[in-house]
């Protein structure tokens, strides 16, 4: 096989496109677009997003120190896109694409009704790292669409959901389950 050396690049793809909800105020309530996000640690519950300072949304998140991260669907693609490249500076985000902000039960920042899972976040620390600056956050409560969640079981299907992917420029629907947790060791 032979491999090509590449010029250092962020090049971690498959990743997910979040809408991040921020704001205490209706005046104040923005969505910006991240893909630059994940869990950081399992207990306690935390994770990041990474902004560039000059995104509308730092200093809104950097004022209330809290937001909310939105897993977005197929359903919610165009608004995500939408959402990535028309800035709060000059759009009501919410009104422009019909989404409804509602409330959530830890934070100020209003979550997206729209989405199927609404994690609130509070940060603890901003890391300036060049272009971006890391929000690293605890996790202080997680909003769940009842409509994914089976009666019987009470697990979470968040593939009912018609979840999506991001990866280096393109929205992709994840469709197919191909594996579960442990089944590459699993006795037959
Ligand atoms: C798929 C996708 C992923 C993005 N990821 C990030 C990101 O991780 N960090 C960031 O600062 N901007 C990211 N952006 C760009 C912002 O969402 C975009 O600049 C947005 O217009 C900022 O909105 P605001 O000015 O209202 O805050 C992304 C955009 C798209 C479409």
């Amino acid at each position: 096989m032979t491999k090509q050396d590449w010029k250092p690049g962020t090049m971690v793809y498959p990743l997910p496109a979040v809408m991040v909800s921020c704001g205490s105020t209706p005046d104040e309530h923005n969505i910006i677009t991240i893909s630059w996000t994940g869990t950081i640690c399992t207990n306690p519950a935390m994770c990041y997003i990474s902004v560039r300072p000059e995104r509308h949304s730092y200093d809104i998140i950097k004022r209330n120190m809290e937001f909310v991260i939105n897993i977005t669907t197929e359903q919610l693609a165009y608004a995500t896109d939408w959402c990535g490249v028309k800035s709060g500076k000059n759009v009501n985000k919410f009104k422009e694409m019909k989404l409804t902000a509602g409330k959530a039960s830890v934070v100020k920042a209003p979550i997206i009704e729209e989405s199927p899972l609404s994690i609130e976040c509070r940060v603890k620390e901003i890391l300036p790292l060049g272009s971006h600056h890391m929000f690293i956050a605890d996790v202080v409560n997680v909003k769940a669409d009842e409509r994914y969640i089976d009666t019987e079981t009470g697990r979470f299907q968040l593939d009912k959901a018609g979840i999506m992917a991001y990866s280096h420029g393109f929205y992709y629907a994840l469709a197919e389950k191909i594996g579960r947790f442990g089944w590459s060791v699993k006795k037959k």
